[in-house]
């Protein structure tokens, strides 16, 4: 990732806490034609979150934070304990109770402190912000700090630099949303740089039929997404009810000429088993429900034959 270091917050090759994120492998899919899948599984925490927490481990560490706490629902706290054991900083994570028990004991076995909390990822914030006040420490939640989509951005960059050119379509299973946020702003980087026009590819956020705010703001034409009530999803990354960027990330997928879409949450487990049996590929659930929104995309006619698509594994598959 760091071999986009003019593009990045960081000054000084020795600042940078790595562990060897991004440059993740672009595959073209086995069973659809000019459909493409981004392998963030290979990240060192197996998932998109490594590249995040690289950049805010690192710029927290150079700006002097002592402490690193963030609420999470999993994968962004795996990557959290990992690279704050990296930095040699202490990690406070709160994550919901019902999270897979794999997850914990990764957070665990990095060092992290782990709390496990009633409820969703917004009740896990408000246990960050009382540890914070209490013992100390920098709050890393998505967009509560200026870096992690830094770090995610460069997926973008990598999209680029992978096909020559940017895709038409791109699908992308959200819950915070800083994955689509980071590339959208990639985007109009590489235009100022001169490297790409005005061309921008469909964005896509996929939810589940279980917890899907944004496809519900974005169906209502809002500009900010009200809260999902009763959040329910086998995709974790994808519990989010209430997101802090869902303006930002609203206003993307409206200019990006995309939208937003719910797929069904009873199928969900079985498309990622299938890209996990048919692709070789180490897709998690969240990457399931991405599967079956290009299905249904395709069907609805909203991609069409030809087009160039990139679906996101955003993660592996972590919950057994
Ligand atoms: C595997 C996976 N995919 C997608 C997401 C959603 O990412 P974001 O919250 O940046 O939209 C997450 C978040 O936890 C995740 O772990």
């Amino acid at each position: 990732m760091w071999r986009y270091l003019d593009v990045l917050p960081v000054d000084d090759e020795q600042d940078i806490v790595t562990l060897g994120e991004g440059l993740t492998p672009l595959l073209p899919s086995r069973e659809q034609a000019n459909v493409f899948i981004k392998d963030e599984s290979k990240n060192p925490t197996r998932s998109f979150k490594s590249r995040g927490m690289a950049a805010a481990v690192t710029m927290a560490k150079k700006l002097g934070a002592k402490r690193l706490a963030a609420p999470t629902a999993g994968n962004a706290g795996a990557a959290l304990s990992a690279y704050g054991a990296r930095a040699g900083l202490p990690v406070f994570v709160a994550m919901p109770r019902d999270t897979p028990q794999s997850i914990i004991d990764e957070c665990e076995g990095y060092g992290a402190e782990v709390e496990l909390v009633a409820g969703v990822i917004t009740d896990a914030a408000k246990r960050v912000q009382q540890s914070i006040a209490e013992h100390g420490g920098f709050d890393l939640s998505t967009l509560k700090e200026p870096y992690r989509v830094e770090g995610k951005k460069i997926m973008g960059y990598e999209l680029l630099a992978d096909l020559d050119r940017l895709p038409d379509v791109i699908l992308y299973p959200t819950g915070g949303g800083t994955g689509l946020i980071g590339m959208w702003k990639a985007f109009d980087e590489m235009q100022r740089l001169g490297w790409i026009d005005s061309f921008r590819p469909r964005m896509w956020s996929v939810q589940s039929s279980g917890c899907a705010p944004i496809v519900r703001a974005f169906a209502q034409q809002l500009e900010t997404a009200p809260e999902w009530e009763s959040p329910e999803t086998s995709a974790w990354g994808l519990r989010v009810p209430r997101a802090v960027g869902d303006r930002l990330m609203l206003a993307a997928l409206r200019e990006s000429g995309g939208g937003a879409i719910a797929v069904d949450e009873a199928q969900i487990e079985g498309a990622a088993a299938e890209i996990r049996k048919r692709e070789g590929i180490d897709a998690g659930p969240e990457t399931g429900a991405a599967w079956l929104a290009l299905r249904e995309l395709q069907a609805r006619g909203d991609i069409k034959d030809g087009e160039l698509v990139v679906v996101f594994n955003t993660g592996g598959n972590k919950y057994r």
